[in-house]
């Protein structure tokens, strides 16, 4: 059959016009797909009151000194502020054991002091987010000390109750208890009570459904009041069986797959998102999700109803240091949760928090010489894996532990109390207050360190904690003056995310997979594609990405020369966002 050139060319043409249609479709579809929520764009800073600014001199922080700091807070960028608890308690656990949930703890100020700060937090476009403990409450709650007061008590069945006559109730263990007992013997109704966490700490009993509709109350009255969200303290433990089974012997080393996602949780959080959740435009966010990605998708997939967004805890619990866990196994957890969540449900990406040693000593170097920069490289990656990332305040300065010497300079219940049971056991106190050092969470807490006048201009009294001495040299205000500064840095980080939809909603690729020294990964949507590049390491390290970095340019770098971006090496710690042309 003979060619006729001119049908060829306008089949040509018609197939061209056909295939860039399906692709413009494609990108629309895949616009549209997107689940886009304001929580998902945010960046959260995590403010922990005791610590941030105390206004009165008393050695606390406090609501006004938030309120003083807003402007800089807002300086930063970010969107939304999880607030740790701020209610009255007598502070056992730091504010994580209340005894009424409807007022402010007198050492951070008023009720009145809060609507001050809500107010003007919205004013400047910032979201709130409280801390919700109702896994336990203090055992000075009016609740408790009705339940403990007679069996017949309208208020018993709020906690868990083990009658003594029954004998000794089966071993729980306790996250803080001296002994690591659970349950406490109280002569009062000679019974024992559960409390996982320690013994000011009573944990309520949520298959009672008039404890669930109290917790409702507490969060509409919250909730009413215009804040924006929850972070749902250790809620995954909230359920038990409480037909208090045998559990195998250490059965603590796997602790969240005994006591993380009991019978009942999922019935109670879709209960929850029903009756309240539903009902207010906010966002959730649970502490814990269980022990697996597969268990975290349950808590936040769209289609179950519960909550928005999970944090899991393998990442920080992956070991002390990276010399030691190895990136590769780093890499590995991110990828493997972002591989479950690739389609729905929300991470929030985090390297620390209240509960954690400080980031840079942990994940980074935090001699003087690597400090600034491998603060640098670890908020570009929180910043642009995919997930809404957090930042836990002091990070954006790069502070560092303290590694106190001695127990005395802890105030924090969990290191005291582990102590005190290794010293009853007659362990080695030396070795445990060197691990300490680097595994604390109390190093995490040191007041925040605004300028180099006396405590680090948190406080004109007496620091509840000691201050960094390093707050001379590390504080806010030489970095403000200082365009290369890690604050300025982060502030620049903040801004590319904002602006960036490739990196809040675009899909994640892991490359040279197997390098144990680089992390490095695309972040990819609408033909759009970011590549990020970290160097876990002190020295010089060498990628290999199955591509040439020739064709990018740059859009972030933490070095304040970055001539070698084009390289296929990164310097100690350094850390690059390139766009791929
Ligand atoms: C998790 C909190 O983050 C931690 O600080 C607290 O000690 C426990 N839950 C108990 O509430």
């Amino acid at each position: 059959m003979k060619k006729n050139p001119t049908l060829f060319l306008l089949f040509a043409f018609w197939l061209l016009a056909k295939t860039a249609l399906i692709a413009q479709n494609e990108k629309t579809t895949i616009l549209k797909n997107i689940d886009k929520k304001w929580w998902k764009e945010a960046t959260v800073y995590q403010i922990y009151p005791r610590s941030f600014k105390d206004s009165d001199g008393d050695g606390v922080g406090d609501l006004k000194g938030i309120i003083s700091k807003l402007d800089y807070i807002k300086s930063l960028g970010i969107d939304a502020v999880w607030l740790n608890p701020i209610y009255t308690s007598p502070n056992d656990d730091n504010g994580y054991d209340i005894s009424d949930y409807r007022e402010i703890m007198k050492d951070f100020g008023t009720m009145e002091d809060f609507d001050l700060l809500l107010k003007e937090m919205h004013k400047r476009d910032i979201k709130l987010i409280m801390d919700l403990v109702v896994n336990h409450s203090s055992d000075e709650h009016e609740w408790f000390k009705q339940s403990r007061s007679s069996r017949d008590n309208k208020y018993r069945d709020y906690y868990h109750w083990w009658p003594a006559e029954k004998g000794k109730p089966t071993y729980r263990w306790s996250f803080f208890d001296v002994n690591s007992e659970a349950w406490k013997y109280d002569a009062q109704t000679d019974a024992y009570y559960l409390h996982y966490f320690s013994q000011k700490q009573p944990d309520l009993n949520w298959e009672n459904p008039k404890v669930r509709q109290e917790v409702y109350d507490i969060m509409r009255f919250w909730l009413n009041k215009g804040i924006d969200g929850f972070r749902m303290d250790a809620f995954q433990f909230a359920s038990k069986d409480t037909s208090w089974p045998e559990l195998p012997k250490g059965y603590e080393k796997n602790i969240i797959k005994y006591y993380g996602v009991g019978p009942h949780l999922h019935e109670y959080l879709q209960e929850m998102n029903r009756e309240v959740f539903s009902k207010y435009d906010i966002m959730t966010v649970s502490e814990g999700a269980g022990s697996s990605p597969e268990d975290a998708i349950q808590f936040v997939d769209p289609d179950r109803k519960e909550l928005d967004m999970a944090y899991h805890f393998e990442s920080v619990d992956i070991g002390n240091h990276v010399k030691d866990f190895g990136l590769a196994k780093y890499k590995q957890i991110f990828s493997r949760y972002d591989e479950t969540f690739k389609e729905k449900g929300w991470l929030s990406i985090f390297l620390a928090n209240h509960d954690q040693p400080r980031m840079v000593s942990k994940f980074g170097n935090d001699t003087p010489q690597f400090r600034a920069v491998s603060s640098k490289m670890l908020s570009t990656f929180v910043m642009t894996m995919r997930g809404t990332p957090y930042n836990f305040n002091g990070d954006e300065i790069g502070m560092v532990n303290i590694r106190f010497d001695n127990i005395e300079d802890y105030n924090d219940v969990d290191t005291r109390n582990k102590y005190e049971q290794l010293k009853n056991a007659g362990g080695d106190l030396k070795a445990f207050l060197e691990n300490k050092k680097q595994t604390s969470r109390e190093n995490g807490r040191t007041p925040f360190q605004w300028d180099a006048t006396a405590n680090g201009g948190f406080t004109t009294g007496k620091p509840w904690l000691k201050v960094n001495p390093n707050f001379t040299e590390i504080n806010a205000a030489a970095q403000e003056k200082d365009p290369n500064s890690v604050l300025n840095y982060y502030r620049k980080l903040v801004k590319i995310r904002k602006a960036s939809p490739v990196l809040q909603y675009g899909k994640y690729t892991l490359l040279d997979h197997d390098n144990p020294n680089v992390f490095a990964y695309t972040r990819e949507l609408d033909g759009k594609k970011v590549v990020v590049l970290l160097n876990f390491t002190d020295k010089e390290a060498a990628f290999d990405l199955g591509f040439s970095t020739k064709n990018t340019t740059l859009i972030l770098g933490n070095y304040p020369s970055t001539k070698s971006f084009k390289s296929n090496t990164l310097r100690p710690y350094e850390s690059l966002i390139l766009e791929l042309k």
